[in-house]
Parts: C-alpha cells; sequence; structure tokens
C-alpha cells in the first residue's frame, strides 16, 4: 500500500448520480485485490484535504486497469465528476483485507445494496472464473439505484433485483430468497456490503446453517491508514480500525447496533 499517481482513462455518468471512472495504474492493479479500498484525492489543490475512500468495482491486471462507481454526494466526488481523460490523480491503495473466497467453494451468494454493489462485483467475477456458481442480490431504494444487473447476468450468475419501492427489498423476503438457494445449491459463502441490517440477518443464518458470512462495512474515513482512529467499529475483540481491519468482518465478530 502505498500512494501513487494514476491516469484517467474515462469518467462517465452511467444512471443517475452514479458515475464510472476507470484508472490507468499498473503497479495498483498488480497488487489489489477483491473487497480492498482504494483512496482517491478528489482535488488538484489541498481542498478537500482528505481522500475518499471506494471500493475497487474491477480491476484488469492485463492491461493495469482500475474501474470505481462512485455516486455524487457531497464535495469531493462532485468534484471528481470533473475528471477527464488524460488527468493525472493522486491515489493511496490498496488498504484493508478484502474478501476471501474459498475457491474449493461449490457456490456463493452475495448481497449488495445501494453503492455497496460496487464492492461484490469483482468477487462475484473472480467466483465465475473459478466456475463457483453465485447468486447475486442486488438491493436498492428503486430500481434506478440497482448497479451491476447487466454484468452479473453475463458472468452466468442468478440475479435477484430487489426494491424498496415495491416491497421487494424487505428482510423477509431477503431470507426467503437466501433459504431457498441454500437448501438447493450447496452455499459455502455469503458477503455482503451496504447494510448492516442484512449483515446481522446473514450472522443469524450463518449460526443456523453453519455456513461463513461476511460484510465489508462503511465507516467515515480521514487518514486511510489505521492511524487516526476515525473509522473504528465495535467487535467481538474490542474497536477495529475498518480501513485497516476490514473493510471486511466475520458477521459474527461484528457487534451490530442490536
Ligand atoms: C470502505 C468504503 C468503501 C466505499 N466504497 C464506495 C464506492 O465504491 N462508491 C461510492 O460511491 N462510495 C463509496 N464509499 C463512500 C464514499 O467514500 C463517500 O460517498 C465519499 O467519501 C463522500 O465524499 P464527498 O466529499 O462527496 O462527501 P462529503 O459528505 O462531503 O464527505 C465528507 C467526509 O466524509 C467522508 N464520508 C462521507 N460519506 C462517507 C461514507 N459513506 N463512507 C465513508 N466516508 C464518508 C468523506 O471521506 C469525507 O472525509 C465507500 C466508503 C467506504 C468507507
Ligand atoms: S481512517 Fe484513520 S484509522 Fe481508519
Amino acid at each position: 500500500m502505498k500512494t501513487t499517481k494514476g491516469k484517467v482513462i474515462s469518467n462517465k455518468c452511467i444512471k443517475g448520480k452514479y458515475y464510472h471512472l476507470v484508472i490507468k495504474c499498473s503497479p495498483l492493479a498488480e497488487e489489489i485485490k477483491e473487497g480492498q479500498i482504494l483512496h482517491i484525492r478528489c482535488g488538484s489543490n489541498e481542498d478537500p484535504f482528505l481522500r475518499r475512500p471506494f471500493s475497487v468495482y474491477r480491476f484488469h491486471k492485463e492491461n493495469g486497469e482500475i474501474e470505481v462507481v462512485y455516486i455524487v454526494k457531497g464535495k469531493g466526488t462532485e468534484i471528481m465528476t470533473g475528471f477527464k481523460s488524460g488527468d493525472e490523480i493522486d491515489l493511496l491503495g490498496p488498504t484493508g483485507n478484502g474478501y476471501s473466497l474459498n475457491e474449493s467453494a461449490k457456490g456463493i451468494i452475495i448481497i449488495g445494496r445501494g453503492v455497496g454493489i460496487a464492492s461484490v462485483i469483482s468477487l462475484a467475477e473472480k467466483a465465475r472464473k473459478k466456475y463457483i456458481k453465485v447468486i447475486a442480490v442486488l438491493s436498492g431504494k428503486t430500481k434506478e439505484s440497482i448497479l451491476g444487473e447487466e454484468f452479473l447476468n453475463s458472468i452466468g450468475c442468478t440475479v435477484y433485483s430487489i426494491q424498496d419501492e415495491d416491497g421487494t427489498s424487505s428482510m423477509d423476503n431477503l431470507k426467503n430468497i437466501l433459504d431457498k438457494h441454500i437448501n438447493t445449491d450447496n452455499i459455502n459463502q455469503m458477503f455482503t456490503c451496504g447494510s448492516n441490517r442484512v449483515g446481522k440477518l446473514l450472522r443469524d443464518i450463518s449460526l443456523r446453517y453453519k455456513i461463513e458470512s461476511y460484510i465489508s462495512l462503511e465507516e467515515k474515513m480521514a487518514c486511510g491508514i489505521g492511524v487516526c482512529l476515525a473509522c473504528v467499529c465495535k467487535t467481538k475483540d474490542g474497536y477495529k480500525t475498518v480501513c485497516n481491519h476490514g473493510p471486511v468482518f466475520s458477521t459474527e465478530e461484528v457487534s451490530f447496533d442490536e
């Protein structure tokens, strides 16, 4: 993990407030793994001072490209929408642990909520390359807020798109989907990002079925390297930093607010 420079290849609005950024940085693409974090300096000067943390959406060791999907939230991401092809940008990463796929798994379930979907896409891609069955549940407030559906279908995942606007994202419906696939598809691991409620549900299901499950946590970050303690989360073993010890934790380890 180190600071480095990347070159913007493209930066386009894909829908609503979602942008797709492609950066070329071969050493980073070589090092990064699924679920790790990339911290991007948004402005060319020091305002905003702090780099912003993003999940790696996809990465390509063969050509050194890294893809990030971001939603415009505040000052930093607003400035990022102005990145142009050829711009040089300042990066820190990769940081954090990332996802650990059991490569002899028969099947896995991934669940992404909102922009949290970005974090689990490359994991699904890795699993499919190893012919592991992937059940992908993509959840959002509206159909518009759901990412990656087409890509996951194209690589042979079984995809569910569930939304708040029609009630399909209820915990009961999600639980029914999970129960159905766990009972029929030899599921060995489950992963989620973007919702602590889903994390809690996975923890309960994990205990019942004795299946490992993991959550990638989101906390506001500052230094990004485990020093400032801005991003701590409560675990069964005390407080841990999300940027450094995480962002991926076993759902049994996390102390969710009950
Ligand atoms: C591990 C991790 C992975 C993430 N992956 C993605 C991703 O793939 N795509 C995406 O769109 N967003 C992602 N986020 C959220 C993203 O970092 C924030 O939306 C972004 O920092 C907002 O910056 P801003 O300047 O536009 O907003 P502001 O609200 O102006 O940001 C102010 C400060 O708060 C921090 N901050 C604000 N919201 C968040 C947040 N939700 N999480 C962490 N820090 C925050 C910023 O870093 C900054 O220091 C991720 C966050 C974390 C922690
Ligand atoms: S952001 Fe500073 S310790 Fe995590």
